[in-house]
């Protein structure tokens, strides 16, 4: 089976993206547990915030319990920002891991805004509203590298961006146990 490590800004498309291809794959059968960083920032990962130490401490709890679903034969996608090349290829080097990078501009992102998060990371810093350390605006987001797939969320459309996923992840369901 496969897990997904998705990288990307946040609003770039990872939920939209994977609750999508989670009902086609359901649709045809398989098993497929989405791990979606918003939601486990509520319940294990509670505890965390967005330092750098924090962020990686999250992803590794996230691919821990993704681990244990790929086991049960379940494909995983992990709906993370995760920022950083050295944890992703940390997660890479498990061989049933593949790394999809949902890359959109990040003058699109702050346009588009629906949660109004970048406009709080861009207040003055004097704001009690701002958000500090908000990836992309006053935190780092490294470009993958190496990724086995780019979907370019800004210039494709939704329903092309679900198809290359579902394709993808088909071709890679047993190629990588
Ligand atoms: S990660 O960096 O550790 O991979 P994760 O995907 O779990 O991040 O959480 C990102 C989500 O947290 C964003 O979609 C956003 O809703 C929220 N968030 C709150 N504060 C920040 C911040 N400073 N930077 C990025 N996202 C933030």
């Amino acid at each position: 089976m496969v897990l997904v490590q998705f990288t990307g800004l946040s609003g770039s498309g990872k939920t939209t993206l994977a609750e999508n291809v989670h009902q086609l794959l359901v649709a045809e059968g398989y098993k497929v547990e989405v791990i979606d960083g918003d939601v486990y920032r509520t319940t294990i990962c509670k505890d965390l915030g967005f330092s750098k130490e924090d962020r990686c401490e999250n992803i590794r709890r996230l691919f821990k319990v993704g681990r244990d679903f790929v086991k049960a034969d379940t494909i995983v996608l992990m709906s993370v920002i995760n920022p950083y090349e050295n944890l992703r290829n940390e997660l890479r080097a498990h061989k049933f891991v593949r790394t999809v990078f949902l890359d959109c501009s990040i003058e699109n992102l702050i346009k588009r805004d629906p949660k109004g998060l970048y406009k709080k990371a861009l207040l003055p810093d004097n704001d009690s509203n701002k958000i500090n350390n908000f990836t992309g605006i006053s935190a780092v987001f490294e470009i993958p590298l190496r990724a086995d797939l780019v979907l370019k969320t800004d210039l494709e459309t939704v329903s092309l961006s679900i198809n290359k996923l579902y394709n993808f992840i088909i071709e890679n369901l047993y190629n990588c146990s």
